[in-house]
């Protein structure tokens, strides 16, 4: 927690970007209700991250109701079709971490898909993909978080193909019907963190997600340029993905250091962007 959560302070536009420097309840107070199509957002995880200025440390119960505080203004500006998709992770020392973070921010809503997302996997002896080891003679390495996706109904129509993948056996096309070679890739996916060599390629942040990640949560939700909303922004991943499919985004982000660096990384997006202004 930071010691005194301000009001807005600072904000910019990036091409269809609105980063704002701002604790996420104020920002979202300010919102209009029903205004946004898909939120996609990763929490702290109150398990002492090393963040620039934010403590990643509270009372378990304060954690949670402030969670459940956050998941009800996220509640209040989603769109009755709309689509919350809650990353969130546990430690060794902690397993229901992420189930009990899902159940305080996601009260007022309906669980409609839990996926998993997997970081690393083997097969046989062989490895992909990356994770944080950890020394334990009790715990395995953490090589999967979760991705809740709620809804306000359960009943919201997804875009499953378009997540999907091809048919491994092309007959199956013909034999049930299906208009082209795409099925449901299922609720576990494969996304492994970049290689990287230095902490500028993680643009600085020690708990970003890949930008596969709301890309796909966006591209699932299936609705053309939707708008969409990343109240914990870091280092801006989520409107990273927004500005990619052409979506309108909004962003909070209490740190300045991460504001800043969301900022940096929009404008470095190519193709050019149409303007980056800030304004206090
Ligand atoms: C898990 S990180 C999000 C990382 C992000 N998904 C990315 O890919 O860069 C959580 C972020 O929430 C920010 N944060 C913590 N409390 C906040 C609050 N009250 N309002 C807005 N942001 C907050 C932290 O500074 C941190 O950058």
């Amino acid at each position: 927690m930071l010691d005194k959560p301000e009001a807005v302070q600072r904000q910019w536009t990036v091409g269809r970007q609105r980063i704002v420097l701002a604790d996420c309840l104020t920002g979202l107070a300010d919102l209009p209700a029903a205004s946004v199509d898909v939120c996609v957002t990763s929490p702290p995880y109150n398990i002492g991250v090393a963040y620039s200025t934010y403590r990643d440390r509270m009372p378990r119960q304060a954690y949670l109701d402030w969670l459940r505080e956050v998941g009800r203004a996220i509640h209040r500006v989603l769109k009755d079709e709309g689509s919350f998709f809650l990353n969130a992770g546990s430690i060794g020392s902690d397993p229901w971490l992420a189930t009990d973070a899902a159940r305080a921010m996601g009260e007022a809503f309906v669980l409609q898909n839990h996926i998993v997302w997997a970081k690393s996997l083997s097969i046989g002896d062989d490895t992909v993909g990356h994770f944080k080891p950890i020394n334990s003679q009790r715990f395995l390495n953490h090589n999967h978080e979760a991705i809740f996706h709620f809804t306000k109904t359960g009943g919201v129509a997804i875009d499953r193909l378009a997540v999907g993948v091809p048919f491994k056996d092309k007959s199956n096309i013909a034999r049930w019907g299906h208009a082209r070679d795409r099925r449901c890739a299922g609720n576990v996916w494969f996304i492994p963190y970049r290689t990287v060599k230095s902490r500028a390629q993680k643009f600085d942040h020690p708990a970003g997600f890949p930008l596969e990640l709301p890309l796909r949560c966006i591209r699932l939700h299936g609705v053309e340029r939707p708008s969409v909303l990343d109240p914990f922004l870091g280092a801006g991943t989520t409107l990273a993905a927004a500005e990619t499919l052409g979506a309108e985004g909004v962003g909070f982000e209490i740190d300045p250091a991460y504001a800043e660096r969301a900022v940096a990384r929009l404008t470095g997006l190519g193709p050019p962007l149409p303007h980056a202004q800030s304004s206090e």
